[in-house]
């Protein structure tokens, strides 16, 4: 499975998924990194371990749609087949939801549906909650929506705060973000309506 992952910012998780990968047997190969930011340090992280990299600026487009159909291209010429959003922070149209529907990871710091959207770790803190983590979903077009790979839980500690915690939950997507393309991409897991059958539980 020729997979492209796709990146804004630093680019820890697209690291254990780039680590992973090298195994021999894993079910995909890394064969692009796409970030929308051309100044993205995981860019020259990747480029630094060898794998193809390239930047779509979304600055210069005019519209979503622009942006994409460029993304799409650049996707084509790579013959990418599956998609792992990793700090990816632009919203999808529909369209492009469409063409990748079931071909598309995405992770997010956060017990899904609890927290979608930003600041996931200030906002659980607020609330007091004692157990927090984060989660691996296929993408639909609603945000931070779509059937759920993976979850693992982290406690919240009393003397947290949204570093430690942010630090405590990134450990353990570091552990599931490979786990969860794994068996994606392994045919491992099955969907049926919104749930994934065969998916996996860590805490
Ligand atoms: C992670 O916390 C991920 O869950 C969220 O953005 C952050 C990206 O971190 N969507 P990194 O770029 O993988 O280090």
């Amino acid at each position: 499975l020729r997979t492209a992952i796709l990146i804004s910012g630093r680019g820890s998780n697209m690291d254990e998924l780039i680590a992973a990968a090298r195994a021999p047997e894993f079910p995909a190969q890394i064969a692009l990194v796409l970030s929308n930011r051309p100044d993205a340090p995981g860019l020259a992280k990747a480029k630094a371990a060898g794998i193809a990299v390239a930047a779509v600026d979304h600055k210069i487009y005019a519209g979503r749609e622009e942006f994409e159909r460029s993304l799409q291209i650049v996707l084509e010429t790579y013959r990418i087949d599956f998609l792992c959003l990793a700090g990816f922070m632009r919203l999808f149209t529909p369209w492009f939801i469409s063409q990748w529907r079931g071909r598309i990871l995405n992770i997010h710091p956060a017990l899904l549906p609890a927290y979608r959207g930003l600041h996931t770790h200030e906002r659980a803190l607020a609330d007091g909650v004692k157990i927090h983590g984060c989660t691996v979903h296929f993408v639909v077009p609603e945000m931070d929506e779509g059937p759920i790979v993976a979850q693992a839980a982290v406690p919240v500690l009393d003397g947290d705060d949204a570093e430690t915690l942010g630090a405590r939950v990134l450990a353990q997507e570091h552990v599931i973000y490979p786990l969860a393309l794994r068996l994606v991409a392994s045919g491992a897991v099955r969907v049926e309506g919104n749930r994934v059958l065969g998916a996996l539980a860590e805490s």
